[in-house]
């Protein structure tokens, strides 16, 4: 299969399988507890390098499952009382129906043309609004939009109010620090580690007035963002992960970010003579590539036509994933740097015909 679908699940690598496969190895022999205690230090080593791509400190790190877990952990201990919560218009659908189960009425901030946020709009409003929090998606899902966070942070801050950052599609696909009060994602995307693992990272001020229960069987020094931690957890994936984010980490992750931003460019130009497709937006940054459907065209059934007569995996990025901005259903190619120019052209073909 041509796998073009980083931004659902990204591919590990051949030593992030061995590694994954050694730590269930590893369980089976000496026990699950005894071969956690073992993995330990590269599990705290994963929180720093997590750390290190947000922009907090290691410390402020928990592990959990998913970026909607990560959410959810959010919104269950942070300090709320209702209210609003500013988003883009390009906000990810699941996540507006997380916030408003929780009292949070959505409110559209200010964007440009191609839906970046406006800055000066954003201070403007602050200054005008008191929402309980901003929370925006660093990188959309259905198109290469990137916003200016770590910008709208020191805003926030100076507004004195929250900033979540949902990096699900960022970490390990642009290199943008955030240092938001709060900013969480999944290791199974760009950071091409197993699935099941995720996380969320909370500022020291904010984390210390997290409402979480510190148990009993905890040790008094654990810093509080830790105790967003998942208890029972897939520990060989969280040690697979670990190995993906080093890898990162080492090879620098601006030249990848750097490299994946010209896969993007490349894709879109190899694209662009598709007739049958149009090309969406014009600020595109990133890997991903998104693709307008001429009148008649069933983005899902060529989706599906891809896949079982091209061997060619895509996604179809149907409105519900953002409500307030997409209208119509769009095809996404989210290649990472495995991706050749032959690969480019398979999929040109397989376009023109599915
Ligand atoms: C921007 C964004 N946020 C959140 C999520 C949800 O991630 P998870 O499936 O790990 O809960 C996704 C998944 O595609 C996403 O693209």
């Amino acid at each position: 299969v041509l796998h073009l679908d980083t931004a659902a699940c990204g591919r590990q690598d051949a030593a992030t399988q061995t590694v994954v496969a050694e730590h269930v190895r590893l369980e089976a022999e000496i026990g699950g507890y005894v071969a956690e205690e073992r993995a330990l230090p590269v599990i705290d080593r994963l929180r720093a390098d997590l750390a290190s791509l947000v922009g907090l400190a290691a410390d402020d790190v928990a592990l959990v499952e998913s970026a909607s877990g990560a959410l959810g952990a959010l919104l269950a201990t942070w300090p709320l009382t209702g209210g609003t919560v500013a988003v883009a218009p390009s906000e990810w659908g699941p996540n507006l129906e997380l916030l408003g189960r929780r009292g949070l009425d959505p409110v559209h901030l200010p964007v440009d043309a191609d839906g970046v946020l406006d800055l000066d709009a954003l201070d403007r409003f602050l200054a005008r609004e008191r929402p309980a929090l901003v929370h925006l998606v660093q990188v959309a899902a259905h198109r290469g939009l990137v916003q200016p966070v770590a910008q709208a942070a020191a805003v926030c801050r100076r507004h004195e109010v929250p900033l979540w950052v949902d990096a699900a599609q960022a970490l390990g696909q642009v290199h943008e620090p955030p240092g938001a009060d709060a900013v969480y994602g999944t290791g199974r995307k760009w950071l091409r580690g197993p699935r099941g693992v995720g996380f969320v990272a909370v500022a020291a001020p904010y984390a210390a007035r997290l409402d979480v229960l510190r148990p009993a069987k905890s040790s008094p020094d654990l810093p509080p963002a830790r105790l967003l931690d998942s208890d029972e957890a897939h520990v060989a994936g969280r040690v697979g992960l670990a190995h993906a984010v080093r890898r990162l980490v080492e090879t620098g992750p601006e030249a990848v970010a750097g490299a994946l931003d010209a896969l993007g460019r490349t894709t879109r130009e190899a694209l662009a003579t598709t007739g049958a497709w149009q090309i969406v937006g014009r600020r595109h940054r990133g890997a991903v590539t998104a693709l307008r459907p001429t009148p008649g065209q069933d983005v899902a059934a060529v989706r599906a036509r891809l896949l079982e007569e091209h061997q060619v995996l895509t996604t179809a990025s149907l409105p519900w994933r953002a409500p307030g901005e997409l209208r119509a259903p769009l095809l996404r190619l989210s290649p990472h740097l495995d991706c050749t120019p032959a690969d480019l052209d398979r999929v040109a073909g397989a376009l023109a015909t599915a």
